[in-house]
């Protein structure tokens, strides 16, 4: 079978749970594809089967994945698709599968399996609980989240059809579910990127510049600047070595537990800064 595998990712977890079913997929000897998603690839080569897998950002995907979804070509022939979302709380996925099923659905696409890995929380700046686990906690998770993947992408094989919608999450009223939901939706991400600050020690080494995967930050002064396109995805806030980076409303992240997925290594653009 010819697979073809898509993602985003902030931190890597999406990146590690789509990594880990293309290991199934491959030792089952199927021909896999696996790659970031890029606004600038409107169709994605025939396959027999696509995967998509990204985070959940208050109760929805990133809007960049709803972009992306919405930019494909409608496939020629109907194609088959599995949808899995990673999330801090396998309760808290909210309309995150619906989003993608309902741009889908008008694409031709027959969806075959979709699913929620819990994988470590990687919002640093939130200003409530739940915050990013201790290393120790996180290897827990991460371990976990990955049985569950290779599980996942062996029923996808066998064809078991499992479907995961759309839950409230048990700790939420119905109300504050859909004020957090909306309000990050059409006012939240389009502004909380004038949030973020950064403490005077920052030595202008770029590198949150340079692995931003929205090149959302550019150096003016030595000092990071943020920029609309954020998708809130807090790599730069959990890769900043010196932990300089953080937002007004959740205050300094400074010594508080930060998160990446331990393999993860962002790619870094070249850039030319003064
Ligand atoms: C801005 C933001 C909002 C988030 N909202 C949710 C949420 O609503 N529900 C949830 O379970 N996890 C939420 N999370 C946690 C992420 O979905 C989770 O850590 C995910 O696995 C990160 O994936 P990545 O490493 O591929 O970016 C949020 C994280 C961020 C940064
Ligand atoms: S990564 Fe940290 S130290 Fe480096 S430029 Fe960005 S904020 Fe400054
Ligand atoms: S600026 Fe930071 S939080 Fe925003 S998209 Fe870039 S790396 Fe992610």
């Amino acid at each position: 079978m010819k697979i073809e595998l898509r993602y985003f990712t902030g931190t890597g977890n999406s990146l590690k749970v789509l990594e880990t079913c293309n290991t199934v997929f491959l030792e089952s000897g199927n021909l896999t594809n696996i790659s970031e998603i890029s606004i600038n690839e409107t169709s994605i080569p025939d396959s027999d089967l696509l995967g998509f897998c990204f985070p959940v950002y208050a109760f929805g995907i990133p809007r960049i994945c709803r972009k992306y979804l919405k930019r494909i070509e409608r496939f020629r022939k109907q194609q088959k698709v599995f949808i899995l979302i990673t999330a801090g709380d396998s309760d808290e996925s909210g309309f995150a599968v619906k989003e993608c099923k309902n741009v889908l659905s008008k694409k031709n696409c027959e969806i075959v399996y979709t699913g929620i890995v819990r994988m470590p929380i990687n919002w640093t700046t939130s200003p409530v609980p739940p915050f990013p686990p201790s290393k120790e906690e996180a290897i827990e998770i991460i371990k976990d989240g990955e049985t569950q993947a290779q599980e996942i992408a062996k029923d996808i094989l066998e064809g078991v059809r499992t479907y995961h919608d759309f839950n409230y999450p048990k700790r939420y009223s119905k109300v504050k579910f859909y004020w957090d939901y909306l309000l990050f939706k059409y006012l939240g991400i389009q502004n909380m990127w004038r949030l973020f600050e950064v403490y005077d020690s920052c030595n202008g080494c770029q590198l949150c510049a340079k692995i931003c995967p929205t090149d959302s930050i550019k150096i003016i002064n030595k000092k990071p600047v943020w920029s609309k396109t954020c998708e809130q995805c807090m790599r730069c806030v959990n890769f900043c070595p010196q932990e300089l980076i953080y937002q007004t409303q959740g205050g300094s992240t400074k010594g508080r537990n930060k998160y990446r997925e331990p393999s993860f290594k962002p790619r870094q653009q070249k850039k030319n800064f003064s």
